[in-house]
């Protein structure tokens, strides 16, 4: 009984200090150590290091592991290029074509529209694109398409830097099952 009395007390002694009332002041911290790292922080400049930056600059042509360059300049005369010579490394499998509807989910949609028809949210302030699945679209070599997200085309914006390669591919992949009816039903028609 004694005991709970003074758990009891030391919890409301306690429940005051948390409690103080002067805005000025900081409360009492606990562990401060784990709040304010002793390490130097990765964006704080740093006197040890010669540029005076803690985060170093990855020495002169050296590449993160897993990444491949890709030597894709902008351009026409690029975007054909890669239409003649790229080749989609992923062969197509369900898991290829979920992440590629994913990432035509994402990314394309608000133009483009869930079926690629060209009726996206975004279509009522923005220029509408041309459908996805058109004669055009569906001519287009694989890695032109690919050139078209990486870079951009005309007013379309380039998507390089938000969808990784491997996910550029498994678009390509899942616009082919997008287009595929359209596709049959052009050759079904004389
Ligand atoms: C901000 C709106 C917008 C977004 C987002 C967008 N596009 Fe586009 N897209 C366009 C417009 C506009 C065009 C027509 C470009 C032009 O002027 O040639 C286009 C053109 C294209 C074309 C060429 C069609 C043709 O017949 O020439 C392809 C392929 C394409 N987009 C694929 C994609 C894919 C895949 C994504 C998602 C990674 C995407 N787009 C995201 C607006 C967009």
């Amino acid at each position: 009984m004694k005991r709970t009395w003074v758990g009891a007390a030391t919890l409301g002694v306690l429940s005051l200090v948390g409690c103080e009332q002067d805005e000025t002041r900081p409360n009492y911290e606990y562990a401060p150590d784990m709040v304010s790292s002793v390490p130097y922080d990765s964006f704080a400049s740093n006197p040890n290091t010669a540029d005076g930056k803690t985060l170093l600059t990855p020495a002169k042509g050296t590449v993160p592991r897993g990444h491949v360059p890709l030597k894709l300049t902008a351009g026409t005369e690029a975007a054909e290029k890669a239409g003649r010579e790229l080749r989609n490394p992923y062969p197509a499998s369900p898991e290829v074509l979920a992440r590629g509807q994913t990432a035509f989910q994402r990314y394309c949609t608000p133009c483009h529209g869930s079926g690629g028809l060209g009726d996206g949210p975004v279509t009522a302030r923005f220029p509408v694109p041309p459908s996805l699945l058109a004669e055009h679209a569906m001519e287009l070599p694989d890695g032109r398409i690919f050139h078209i997200i990486t870079h951009g085309q005309g007013l379309m914006p380039a998507h390089g830097s938000q969808v990784a390669p491997e996910d550029r591919w498994k678009l390509v992949h899942y616009l082919r099952s997008l287009q595929n009816p359209a596709r049959t039903a052009r050759k079904e028609t004389p």
